[in-house]
């Protein structure tokens, strides 16, 4: 299959619905409403989204149905890179190409973005009537377990460990521990979601539990070998300094890790018919995209 169109085609539907259900940007306070749309049209890959409804169609679910659960992800993730920008975090003045939330609002209004955007998705969701498609447990289940993959046992708590280890060595242990909280967490609900949206059995779900974490582990590998790679072109230490996995295992450990971890991912998606096929395919697209 071709991979990059099915990329492009979801991330569209995606857009437009996102679109559609935040506030307009002419809502008072005007302030809050266009800062949430600066951060979220800037340009992102749209991964835990397309992850969503890709499991949703992977368990013959429709991938419409499960468009409101993976544009509140999207709202979750946006969120969690504005406040990972500030200034009392890494205080990083570009994101996806343009001035971060804090260097173009201020970082007051980039806080509330935060705040604005991570409630607005949990409204998303419990608003969102889904046209009677998911029964009400099924909604409620699935904000239970999103809550839980973002707050201080999951997300949140990945973020703290993240700034705590800093300038540290870490051991392969706790940088697994702290990779799997803080972005692997949220790509895992980020399929589960989807699955159960889309009606999956319990086996699906387990299954589906597998291949998030695996691909999300990937995921933040990759991220931190691209992170060093950069860092190390433009010459500077800082790459040194961050909790990552090119630091503790070293360049060539930490690919053949990215590899294993995507192998794996695949590996658990053995009982799915072809139309798992695009989560194979993102699988091995986590591993070797360029940005
Ligand atoms: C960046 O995530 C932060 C990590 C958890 C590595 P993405 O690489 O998915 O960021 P966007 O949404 O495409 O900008
Ligand atoms: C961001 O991790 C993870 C979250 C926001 C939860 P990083 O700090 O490693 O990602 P980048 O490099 O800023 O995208
Ligand atoms: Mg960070
Ligand atoms: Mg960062």
């Amino acid at each position: 299959m071709n991979m990059t169109r099915y990329l492009a085609e979801k991330r569209k539907t995606i857009e437009k619905a996102l679109d559609s259900y935040l506030p307009p940007a002419s809502r008072k306070p005007t302030t809050i409403h266009q800062a949430m749309r600066y951060s979220i049209f800037g340009g992102g890959k749209r991964i835990r989204p397309i992850l969503t409804l890709a499991s949703a169609e992977a368990v013959g679910g429709e991938s419409e149905v499960a468009l409101p659960i993976a544009c509140a992800i999207e709202l979750i993730h946006t969120y969690s890179l504005i406040h990972d920008d500030l200034p009392a975090m890494d205080n990083d003045d570009l994101r996806r190409g343009k001035p971060t939330a804090h260097k173009a609002f201020g970082e007051a209004v980039a806080i509330l973005v935060g705040d604005a955007l991570l409630t607005e998705a949990f409204r998303l969701i419990a608003t969102k009537n889904f046209r009677a498609k998911i029964k009400a447990g099924t909604v409620l289940k699935i904000i239970g377990e999103i809550a839980t993959a973002c707050g201080s046992s999951g997300m949140v708590g990945g973020q703290v460990v993240d700034i705590e280890s800093t300038g540290l060595k870490l051991k392969p242990a706790k940088l697994e521990y702290l990779h799997l909280h803080k972005t692997a967490d949220l790509i895992r609900v980020s399929v589960t979601s989807g699955g159960r949206v889309g009606g999956g059995t319990s086996q699906h779900l387990s299954a589906l539990s597998t291949y998030g974490r695996t691909v999300g582990l990937a995921f933040q590998i990759t991220d931190d070998i691209q992170d060093f790679d950069s860092k190390q072109d433009i010459g500077t230490t800082l790459g040194e300094k961050k909790a990552s996995y090119p630091v503790v295992l070293g360049m060539s450990e930490s690919k053949r890790r990215a590899t294993e971890l995507i192998d794996q991912a695949i590996y658990s998606l053995r009982g799915f018919d072809e139309k798992a096929d695009p989560l194979r395919g993102i699988a091995r697209y986590i591993r070797t995209r360029k940005q």
